[in-house]
């Protein structure tokens, strides 16, 4: 066996991420696909998108709304009425019977949201009022800068964090193997961690301890509501997206792993920093005890390479997932990767996402399926 195949065979090795046991390292990471149906819920072609990549060692959903008020964006699903609760069980039903494992990532957007993606009695909260500059597609009207945000009192807080809690449990009802929190890419959490967004004076904004506040007390909450060992989440330290920006990301990422370390989260999923002067992987592998799951751009090898060296303990891929819904099995044979057609992302509709091919199979996903490039 030569040293590549070897390193290759590290990425199928079981893993466990607190109480979920994953049967390799190779995740599939969340990707939001705006193709929830009516009244926010998942459809069959959920079903059939997740089953087709059961064979992941996890799968992490698209972003999920905890609440009304989380969304922000066209056609994503929610897990906070007992409608998304049935529909989802179809969705972890599928992919536990072709032995996979599934989380749900729960993303509340705050500022970065449109009243036009809402129902009409959601309200856009955020940690103060400051406005995001950042323009969002709605189907009503096209593309729309975002709302002018609420601030969120104390009490208000409180309730999100409650929000967030019931999901989990939500999550847990629908058969999810756990919830991953969404703390990157500019929604809620980040909105609290960040320095233009989170002008607070109270205990929830100014100094380090107290603009972590709101993710060490909803991840406090997550774990209270399901056990840590089903709980992850995802940071990106000094990710600017959505209009954030964060003037000192390393002791905030710093003070929050060590804020969080004792809760024994099920793991850390990282994205690596755009900022040259953080190592992300290595802030969050000297800070946090369990599983680590980095993501950004890897490819089968420098994945496998990233686990024989102990860069992480698994590896996200996105994009290669849209396109190769049997990543797993092509890894494995060495065989090529398909490249995803970026105009199907977002839509509503059939075509893209279920039409990739499966190699060696002529039933389900078609080969010659539109949403595969052409
Ligand atoms: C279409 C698309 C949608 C995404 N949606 C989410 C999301 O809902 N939640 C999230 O945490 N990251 C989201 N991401 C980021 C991916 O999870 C991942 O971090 C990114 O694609 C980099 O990994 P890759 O290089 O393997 O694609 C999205 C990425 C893409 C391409």
């Amino acid at each position: 066996m030569s040293h590549a195949q070897g390193s290759r065979a590290a990425l199928l090795a079981p893993v466990n991420f607190g109480d979920i046991d994953c049967h390799n390292r190779i995740v599939m990471a969340p990707m939001t696909r705006s193709r929830a149906g009516a009244d926010d819920c998942p459809t069959a072609l959920h079903v059939e998108y997740y089953a087709q990549r059961a064979s992941a060692g996890l799968i992490v959903t698209e972003g999920v709304q905890p609440s009304i008020d989380g969304k922000g964006y066209p056609r994503t699903p929610g897990l906070h009425e007992a409608a998304q609760v049935e529909a989802w069980r179809r969705v972890t039903d599928a992919v536990h019977a072709k032995g996979g494992r599934i989380v749900a990532q729960l993303m509340h957007v705050g500022r970065i949201a449109s009243r036009y993606n809402k129902r009409a009695e959601a309200r856009t909260v955020a940690p103060c009022a400051v406005r995001a500059n950042v323009s969002l597609y709605t189907d009503a009207a096209g593309m729309q800068p975002c709302d002018d945000p609420e601030p969120l009192s104390i009490a208000a807080i409180a309730n999100v964090i409650e929000d967030y809690a019931h999901a989990a449990r939500l999550a847990r009802e629908a058969g999810f193997d756990g919830v991953e929190l969404h703390c990157t890419s500019g929604y809620l959490p980040m909105q609290f961690l960040a320095s233009n967004t989170n002008l607070r004076s109270d205990a929830y904004g100014g100094d380090t301890t107290r603009r972590t506040r709101f993710v060490i007390e909803t991840l406090e909450g997550l774990v209270a509501a399901i056990g840590a060992g089903r709980v992850g989440f995802r940071i990106c330290p000094g990710n600017p997206f959505n209009d954030v920006v964060d003037f000192e990301p390393l002791d905030t990422y710093r003070y929050l792993l060590k804020a969080v370390r004792p809760l024994r989260c099920a793991y850390v999923h990282v994205i690596r920093s755009p900022l040259a002067t953080i190592d992300a992987f290595a802030l969050a592998s000297t800070h946090h005890d369990g599983a680590l799951i980095v993501n950004d751009g890897f490819e089968p090898d420098t994945a496998a390479a990233a686990v024989t060296r102990g860069l992480g303990d698994a590896v996200s891929f996105g994009r290669h997932y849209i396109s190769n819904p049997d990543l797993v099995e092509r890894i494995e044979a060495r065989a090529a990767l398909a490249a995803f057609d970026r105009k199907t992302l977002y839509t509503p509709g059939a075509r893209g996402y279920t039409d990739y091919a499966i190699l060696g199979s002529t039933t389900t996903a078609s080969a010659s399926a539109g949403g595969a490039p052409q």
